[in-house]
């Protein structure tokens, strides 16, 4: 099974509609690497505006409610994304599961909704520091996807992120060998728990610090797939050298 490479950028709580040229500058350049597939995710409060100053580009959110509607201010449903014009969606991010106190199944419950509104949906996972150092960080990751995995999907339409959280906006990286250790082992784990047809369809990203000088060497590592990428993401300078890094592989 060949998987396209894959290189999404998470704008964070980054991004005014001046911004959009820096979106259009990215998109414009992905088009001219047509072995990957490159999405933006913005706040919110662009993903209507992208969405319309780049038509056909994959555009998503950063999170979503797991219900369709109902009285939960300040959230916005699956279905509210793809209205506005998201293909995608974020789920699971450790700046959520950590600053907003998201469970597994929270999440699981969220990709679920965002599936079912016709998204597509990256599931972040990920160790802290601490459990990195113990040494449990291989378990501690594979129990995540076993909480917060759905249990039926089209594998083509779910991605699932690592990004270790310490590597997370530091500036460190884990080594090629730990990365490839981890990818192999969510794969390994993705074949028990969705099967050998899903395991080898879906894509795994890696995430936390990746930038133009790293990431041939990231995403060239075993089962990666691509990346997921925050800071180097919020500029076409910083972002296409990682899209050209993918297109090289
Ligand atoms: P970073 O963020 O690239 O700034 O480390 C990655 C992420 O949080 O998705």
């Amino acid at each position: 099974m060949t998987r396209r490479k894959y290189v999404v950028g998470n704008w964070k709580m980054n991004g005014l509609t001046a911004m959009l040229g820096e979106a259009k500058a990215i998109f414009a350049a992905a088009e001219t690497h047509t072995s990957v597939d490159v999405a933006l995710c913005p706040p919110f409060t662009l993903i209507g505006a992208m969405a319309a100053a780049a038509p056909g580009a994959a555009v998503g959110g950063q999170d979503c409610h797991a219900s369709a509607s109902g009285a939960f201010t300040g959230s916005v449903a699956a279905r509210m994304l793809a209205d506005a014009g998201a293909r995608l969606v974020i789920v699971g991010h450790s700046e959520r599961r950590e600053g907003f106190g998201e469970s597994d199944a929270d999440v699981c419950a969220k990709a679920e909704a965002a599936l079912a509104a016709g998204l597509s949906v990256i599931l972040c996972v990920g160790e802290p520091r601490a459990v990195r150092e113990s040494g449990g960080a291989i378990a501690y990751v594979l129990a995540q996807i076993a909480g917060s995995l759905p249990g039926e999907f089209d594998p083509a339409r779910l991605a699932v992120a690592y990004e270790p959280i310490w590597a997370i906006g530091t500036g460190l990286v884990p080594t090629v060998a730990d990365v490839a250790d981890m990818h192999g082992a969510i794969r390994a784990k993705l074949n028990e728990q969705a099967g050998a047809g899903a395991a080898s369809a879906m894509r795994l990203l890696y995430g936390g610090s990746v930038n133009g000088d790293n990431a041939a060497e990231l995403l060239g590592a075993g089962d990666v797939d691509g990346a997921l990428v925050g800071g180097a993401s919020l500029t076409a300078a910083k972002f296409v050298p990682i899209v050209e890094a993918a297109a090289s592989l």
